[in-house]
């Protein structure tokens, strides 16, 4: 590691506002200099125009880290396997992301040296604490800065303030969006969505299709999974990061995919929230069925409540914690005997399964049948019982006492 020099500071950069804003502010009110860092986590646009923005603005160093793969790997499959939904109904989005912007911001500090991070977050959301506690728990003697908690000024002073010291602002009346987006989906919050009551515009959207608009025939797209990963969409084997991108589309263009909430922030605040991740839903639905094909009862039933305290924790950022390390080594094992596929359809704003498949199937597992003990000699069951070290018998006693047969 270089040595640390307290006069520089690694910025989570977006290109926006604030952290546009923030360059400037860092360097008047904290003689600080600013090492900017675009992270492409998926979906993200004119990397390189934003960073030689951060460059005009003043920062002395601006990089982009492309971090799909990473994000995809580290991030996204793990929140699959888990099938995490925040509240039933969130896949993650930026809870997914702000764990791997932390990572990239600590290393990048180590490798320049700097004394301190900083991220563009407000006091009124989650992603705060989500940086505050990633950065913490992988570097705890990095000073964390939040100078849009600090500094109290309204969007129109920051405005002001940007102009005031030659900083460009793309004017956001046509846009009045915050928007977070990656490979997983796209978060669309403010503006108008502020009221509960009022129906998101079209123009939030930009992967899925209105439903009037989507196609008059359904479609059909074959997912494959292997040991819990998606590994083949439409027969067709390619990447993590192409599948979701395939996936995205394809379920997008038939108007699947949006999401429109309230939620519990993690800071107290009722928030109205709109998504859309007609890839992120799609591919947790078809994960799910195949487990449920493959996953023996009780496993599954656990596997519930722990994909629960998953979603939770993640949202609550504490990617992390010694917790999440057992979650996903939970997780993992259960992934096994996870392979298979699943038969989408796509129609009108829906996503329906309509045939799985596994190597693994548990289905038609004797019990259901009243063959007698001949229906315990299924292949499956005896497979099953071999997995958990059980007699045939004794296993089957077990599930007629439990199953309440
Ligand atoms: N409510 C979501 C969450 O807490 C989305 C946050 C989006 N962030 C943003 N800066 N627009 O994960």
């Amino acid at each position: 590691m270089t040595k640390t020099d307290s006069r520089r500071v690694v910025l989570a950069y977006s290109g926006g506002l604030d952290t546009s804003v923030m360059i400037a502010w860092l360097k008047e009110k904290h003689g600080l200099e600013t090492i900017a860092v675009l992270v492409d986590a998926g979906r993200a646009r004119n990397l390189e125009e934003l960073r030689k923005k951060a460059l005009a603005i003043g920062a002395a160093e601006a990089i982009v880290v492309d971090a799909k793969e990473e994000f995809a790997h580290d991030f996204v499959l793990p929140a699959l396997m888990a099938n995490a939904l925040y509240e039933e109904k969130y896949p993650l989005v930026s809870a997914l992301s702000r764990p791997l912007i932390s990572k990239v911001l600590v290393e990048v500090a180590h490798k320049a040296g700097a004394g301190a991070v900083a991220h563009g977050c407000t006091a009124k959301g989650n992603d705060q604490v989500r940086f505050d506690l990633g950065i913490r728990a992988l570097d705890p003697s990095l000073k964390v800065l939040a100078p849009a908690r600090e500094w109290g000024m309204t969007r129109e002073e920051a405005v002001t303030y940007a102009a005031s010291h030659g900083i460009p602002v793309a004017l956001t009346k046509s846009a009045p969006y915050s928007i977070d987006e990656n490979l997983w989906g796209r978060a669309i919050e403010c503006g108008p969505l502020e009221d509960p009551w009022a129906a998101p515009a079209e123009d939030a959207f930009s992967v899925t299709a209105p439903v009037a608009e989507a196609p008059a025939q359904p479609g059909i797209l074959e997912i494959e999974f292997e040991a819990g990963e998606p590994v083949a969409a439409g027969g067709e084997e390619m990447t993590t990061v192409d599948l979701i991108k395939k996936v995205d589309t394809i379920a997008g263009a038939h108007g699947f995919g949006r999401i429109d909430m309230v939620e519990n922030r993690l800071v107290g605040i009722k928030s109205r929230e709109v998504y859309e991740a007609p890839g992120a839903l799609a591919l947790v639905t078809a994960h799910r069925e195949l487990e449920d094909l493959v996953l023996p009862r009780e496993l599954s039933h656990f596997k519930r409540i722990a994909e629960q305290k998953f979603a939770d924790t993640a949202y609550n950022g504490g990617w992390f914690d010694p917790l999440m390390d057992a979650l996903r080594a939970f997780m993992e094992e259960t992934q096994l005997r996870v392979t298979g596929s699943v038969r989408l359809q796509f129609f009108k704003g829906a996503c329906r399964v309509n045939g799985r498949k596994s190597p693994n199937s548990l289905y038609d597992f004797g019990l259901a049948t009243y063959g007698g003990e001949d229906a315990f000699s299924h292949g499956a069951a005896q497979g099953f019982c071999e997995l958990y070290g059980l007699p045939l018998k004794v296993w089957a006693k077990k599930q007629m006492v439990d199953g309440g047969y």
